[in-house]
């Protein structure tokens, strides 16, 4: 029984601005790449084999040096990502190996303080029948569906929503069929999978696997980290 995780980890990160790649931003001292493969490893029931990290073009080399200490046992491979965070995924989804893995997770490294806790639970229901698998959490906001005018045009009963996180857990041949379906639009692989009727199951996510996405959640992220680190 063993795990591969493919890491997005190649966008421009311009919502939260800055001279650098997001994944490449650092936070108490680290990079939120290296957190997000610590992340991953320290979820221990996962058995993690082969983790593959798709990053900006020209990145390769450096960011497998970078993550070699990390990667532990596991088979690190890096890819070059594409445009968008699908292109990315299918690029290292390409190079996932077709043979021993039981499950394949797809982790933002935005996402880059989810507790080991989380992993694992995605990886248990994966394991236990599960075709995908997303982590939730609720929905603190009331959210409105608005008009292109700006007029509301429905309210959603809020009990019924969830927010999604990562890592998202697949049977590797449905992520495989999802990637190969050419579906566009879909903003998370577990939305590809629910255009090819695939059952979507949830399992409790955390606060803490929150993504950094605009500079407020950096200082979240030190914030966090500092107590962690207490
Ligand atoms: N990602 C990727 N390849 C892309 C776009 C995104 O691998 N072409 C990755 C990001 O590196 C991130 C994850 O997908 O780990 C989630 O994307 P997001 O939070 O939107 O990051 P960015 O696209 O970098 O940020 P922004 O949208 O603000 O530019
Ligand atoms: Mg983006």
């Amino acid at each position: 029984m063993s795990t591969a995780a493919i890491i997005p980890a190649a966008g421009l990160g311009l919502r939260l601005g800055g001279e650098n790649y997001k994944a490449f931003r650092e936070v108490g001292g680290d990079s939120l790449l290296v957190h997000a493969v610590r992340g991953l490893k320290a979820a221990t029931a996962a058995d993690l084999v082969c983790l593959v990290v798709a990053v900006p073009p020209g990145f390769e080399e450096s960011v497998a040096k970078e993550l070699e200490p990390y990667a532990g046992d596991a088979r690190l491979l890096v890819v070059p990502g594409g445009a968008e965070r699908p292109d990315s995924v299918r690029a290292a989804l390409d190079v996932v190996p077709a043979d021993g893995i039981d499950c394949i997770l797809v982790h933002d490294a935005a996402r880059a303080f989810v507790p080991a806790d989380v992993v694992e639970r995605v990886v248990a229901a994966v394991r236990g029948g599960a075709p995908a698998v997303v982590p939730v959490v609720p929905v603190t906001d009331t959210i409105k569906q608005v008009s292109p005018t700006g007029e509301v045009v429905d309210t959603p009963d809020r009990s019924t929503l969830v927010a999604v996180q990562t890592p998202q857990g697949f049977e590797p041949g449905v992520l495989r069929r999802a990637h190969a379906a050419g579906i566009v639009g879909a903003t998370d692989d577990a939305m590809m999978c629910e255009r090819l009727g695939v059952p979507v199951m949830t399992v409790e996510g955390s606060q803490d696997a929150f993504k950094v996405t605009r500079p407020q959640d950096l200082l979240l992220a030190e914030a966090m980290l500092a107590e962690r680190r207490l």
